[in-house]
């Protein structure tokens, strides 16, 4: 549709139709077959006559529901302006991936190019025209159960660098076809940042480091034309981000240039007057209107009260026009009014959805997301000719496809032991639970949570003696044993924030009893955020990260165990040696005190180290590898004349196992007129280095990686001595120096 047909239709527009491209609400509204007058909209306690003027629909996916949707509402609309259809397909529609936070893990773009295009091919023929993704919040804080849904994790360069890549990965070139969809950037703004890791919990810091690390990932997918961002549920400086004006109109519009839609999170409108701030839901309207929220989700704040407001005068109806206008214009991109059903398609459902093509490509990507982070004495790969013993609760469990999954189905997941057994032969398994998951406490309190039935105290004790007997017995048959354990899928994502980090207590005690074999132990791990493995990293000879690997998980788990894949993941957020280091991450200032030969005065802790088990950046493989010779093409950068530094190292593989490695480069400004990290990543590459060869790695420095945010809030260089560091991880390095004059 042409410009002016698209402005004439808002010309056409009543008032209350208007108003309904404002909202948001779920599909069952219209899927569900009783009198939708009853009960749906009484619980939303939105008016009556709005129900089919609403713009959007959440969450309702498969091509025949949205086909469904669209007719029943077409049918009783009076100007035919066809719904639009939004969810969160974060790791995968049917065929799941790894969890972003894993899929991050690999640094390769491409890993986390395919996963997405893979996912939105199968989202947008089920009828997806919105994604509510990718969430590029910057994560430091593990105790913060989101941090699973972050690719770029603690680094403001790799979150930047995700951020693009997954943009144009859901958008594609044209956002109508097949294959491409809307992305939705989340949370504008700083939602990782939530103080003491608790969800929806406040965000205050100075707007230099606001923008210094965590505003650059959300510009970063606005310049590559995203397409609707969502606000955050946090307060950023007192101001709730739904109605921060600052952030939303002076920031996010007039100095980024953002001009497409702003939808609100779940509800968010309306809980700012639980924050304290909107007296009622009428003055939470008029609020996040004027401060540029577009779309009301989910509640009845737009639709009851907007009209009041420009009927009383208060809310200029030019702001409702904008608004709306906005709405439309994504639809037309869209191509909705020419098509409403969008790229929905049955028949195509059949062959796409989990097809073996995409399923293939996902186990191959999914190797590459894994972290190993322990291999004592090379006790992996797994010899073909070892009895395994496959013993935990993760051993023969389909939750291993993380918080957001829900779409997929558990019959189209593999386990561990389903593909153990296509490798070796169902006879030749040696298998045992050896745990529950959780203890009944545990449970119950993601049962509570859930709203569903508990289990009754003690619960566990039934069956804990007779699973730890039995893996005991499997074990001493066994020449090696593969633990699977790790977090309740439902201990990560969304309101699953936690103070422990730790493995729950009744796996660790499985653990340190079949310690008692001195047999070799390979540990797989699950989990949506870093774990502490104080006492338990010792117990076991190998640790390979898994996170929540997705449907083929399992598959992959197994070609990097038996070493037909070479794992190669890095982690994109440290490990804690302790839950009191929170937040920790590399990037930090060094203190008046780091290193200052009088202990009872430094910067420490009298309990730990400052320091965390496992560094942003670590990961081992198979293979081993020397870094030498690191050089400079030139000690001095000219500033302002686009001069360049080449660096170079080079990398010797001296094992007979081909290496993909994560070459990162780092640096440290030595003297700013604000403080400067001890170190920042300015760059990655990862190559492959053949068995037994040598690769020189050469990298540019240019003064734009120099720049921060002053005093002064400038983006700028400053003249002086900086330290370039190129490293497998961001502790291991060699070092040189440079001058920006
Ligand atoms: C709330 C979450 O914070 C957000 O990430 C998600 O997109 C919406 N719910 C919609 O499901």
């Amino acid at each position: 549709m042409i410009k002016s047909k698209l402005v004439n239709l808002l010309n056409e527009m009543t008032l209350d139709e208007k108003i309904g491209q404002l909202v948001q609400i779920s599909g069952n509204f219209f899927l569900e077959e009783d009198n939708v007058q009853t009960g749906p909209i009484s619980n939303l306690g939105m008016c009556e006559n709005m129900i089919y003027k609403v713009g959007s629909i959440l969450n309702i996916v498969g091509a025949k529901n949205v086909i469904t949707v669209q007719n029943k509402y077409l049918e009783k609309s009076r100007l035919k302006i066809p719904l639009m259809f939004m969810a969160d397909i974060i790791n995968g529609y049917k065929t799941v991936f790894p969890i972003p936070l894993a899929q991050g893990c690999s640094w390769n773009t491409e890993v986390v190019k395919r996963c997405a295009q893979i996912s939105m091919k199968e989202a947008t023929i089920a009828g997806v025209n919105v994604n509510f993704y990718p969430m590029v919040d910057l994560v430091r804080d593990a105790r913060w159960g989101r941090v699973m849904e972050s690719t770029g994790g603690e680094d403001t360069y790799l979150n930047e660098i995700y951020a693009k890549v997954l943009v144009n990965a859901i958008q594609g070139d044209d956002i109508s076809q097949e294959g491409n969809c809307a992305a939705c950037i989340k949370h504008f703004a700083a939602y990782g940042a939530v103080e003491s890791g608790r969800e929806y919990n406040k965000v205050d810091m100075s707007e230099r480091e606001l923008r210094q690390y965590y505003m650059s990932a959300y510009k970063a997918g606005i310049e590559e034309k995203a397409k609707m961002i969502m606000t955050s549920f946090n307060i950023v400086d007192g101001i709730p981000a739904t109605i921060n004006k600052w952030l939303l109109r002076e920031i996010l519009r007039a100095e980024y240039g953002f001009d497409g839609v702003v939808i609100s999170d779940y509800s968010a409108i309306q809980e700012t007057i639980a924050h304290g701030i909107s007296i009622d839901k009428k003055d939470a309207a008029l609020r996040a209107i004027n401060a540029g929220v577009d779309i009301d989700m989910q509640t009845n704040v737009y639709s009851n009260f907007l009209k009041e407001l420009v009927k009383e005068k208060v809310l200029d109806i030019s702001l409702i026009d904008e608004a709306v206008y906005r709405v439309l214009k994504l639809k037309n991109e869209l191509k909705l009014f020419e098509n409403p059903y969008g790229n929905a398609n049955i028949e195509k459902e059949k062959k796409i959805l989990l097809s073996n093509e995409n399923l293939e490509e996902a186990r191959k990507l999914t190797s590459e997301t894994f972290v190993l982070l322990k291999n004592k004495q090379n006790v992996l790969p797994i010899n073909k000719n070892q009895k395994i013993a496959l013993i935990g609760p993760y051993a023969d469990n389909f939750a291993i496809t993380g918080e957001w999954s829900m779409f997929s189905e558990r019959e189209n997941i593999v386990t561990i032991k389903q593909a153990l057994e296509e490798r070796i032969g169902k006879e030749n398994i040696l298998y045992a639970k050896g745990s529950n998951m959780l203890t009944t406490k545990e449970m119950n309190y993601i049962l509570k949570a859930d709203g569903k039935e508990l289990l009754k105290n003690g619960e566990e004790l039934k069956t804990q003696k007779k699973y730890l007997d039995e893996a005991m017995v499997v074990a001493k048959k066994a020449d090696i044993i593969v633990l699977a354990v790790g977090e309740h899928y439902k201990q990560s994502g969304e309101g699953n924030a936690r103070v422990s980090l730790r493995i729950p207590k009744l796996q660790q005690k499985l653990i340190n009893t079949l310690r008692t074999l001195n047999k070799p132990i390979v540990m797989v791990l699950f989990n949506g955020r870093p774990l502490v493995l104080e006492g338990i990293e010792n117990k076991v000879d190998a640790i390979l990260e898994v996170w929540f690997p997705g449907t083929e998980g399992a598959r992959a788990i197994w070609d990097v165990l038996f070493g037909d894949e070479n794992p190669s993941g890095k982690l994109n957020m440290c490990f804690p040696e302790h839950e009191g280091q929170c937040p920790i991450y590399y990037n930090q200032y060094n203190t008046g005190r780091p290193n200052i030969n009088n202990l009872r005065f430094e910067s420490r802790y009298q309990d730990a180290s400052i320091y965390p088990k496992y560094p942003f950046g670590f990961g081992l493989s198979y293979s081993k590898l020397e870094y030498r010779d690191l050089k400079l093409s030139s000690t001095i950068l000219h500033k302002g004349k686009n001069d360049k530094i080449t660096v170079s190292v080079t990398i010797e593989n001296c094992s007979n196992v081909d290496a993909k490695e994560t070459v990162q480069l780092y640096i440290q400004d030595l003297f700013g007129s604000v403080v400067r990290p001890i170190k920042e990543l300015k760059a990655f590459k990862k190559v492959l280095i053949k068995a037994k060869g040598k690769t020189k790695i050469e990298f540019e420095i240019t003064e734009e990686m120099l720049k921060f945010w002053n005093r002064d809030l400038q983006y700028i260089s400053e003249e002086g001595e900086f330290k370039v560091y190129i490293g497998c991880n961001c502790r291991d390095c060699l070092e040189g120096k440079f001058e920006l004059i």
